[in-house]
């Protein structure tokens, strides 16, 4: 897989470096809260789980499965829901952790259905990754691992066409693969 990325934006040192600073933050942030700490699937299990272990806090777990992608490098604009049943976060703060901002339809989608149907206390939003362009929804995350151009990248939980998730490193894929 390596030799089709054209070049590592993060390595997996300096991945993990960040991660432990996110999560320091945030589990001062939430001390003595109730927290429920909501993962976007696919893509945030990576991030998710190397995340979690650094916050040593009594807080519970759920994960939301959306799709907006299906399979192309530019978002369809709709978000769908794939969960018949939503988190239960009733009275809860809740984190929402993903592994990109992009377009912000997403966690714009996400946001507005918890805030619609789930009775939080409150909702905040972690992500590794956070693009430089013009949203299309202007949301922003309260934690954020690194700000990065435009460009489409993959690896520590991200895909293109469900590859390169298992990658160590944030990388750009090269031209000749898209
Ligand atoms: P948004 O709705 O456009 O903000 O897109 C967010 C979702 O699109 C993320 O959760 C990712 O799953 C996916 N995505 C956006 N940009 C990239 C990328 O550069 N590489 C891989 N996935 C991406
Ligand atoms: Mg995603």
């Amino acid at each position: 897989m390596d030799e089709e990325i054209d070049k590592i934006l993060y390595d997996a040192e300096t991945i993990q470096a960040r991660v432990a600073e996110l999560a320091a933050r945030i589990t001062e942030d939430y001390r003595g809260e109730e927290l429920t700490v909501v993962a976007v699937l696919t893509g945030a299990l990576i991030f998710t789980a190397d995340l979690l272990r650094r916050i040593p806090l009594p807080l519970k777990l759920d994960c939301v499965s959306v799709a907006s992608y299906h399979g192309a490098a530019e978002t369809s604009g709709e978000v769908k829901f794939d969960q018949l049943s939503l988190p239960d976060i009733e009275g809860r703060h809740v984190l929402i952790v993903d592994d990109i901002l992009d377009s912000g339809l997403t966690l714009d989608a996400i946001m507005a259905k918890f805030h619609k149907d789930c009775g939080p206390l409150s909702v905040r939003i972690c992500v590794l990754l956070s693009k430089r362009r013009a949203r299309r929804k202007e949301i922003a995350a309260d934690y954020v691992g690194f700000e990065i151009e435009n460009e489409f990248v993959v690896g520590y939980g991200m895909d293109y066409l469900e590859k390169y998730r298992n990658l160590r490193y944030v990388g750009v894929l090269a031209e000749r693969i898209k």
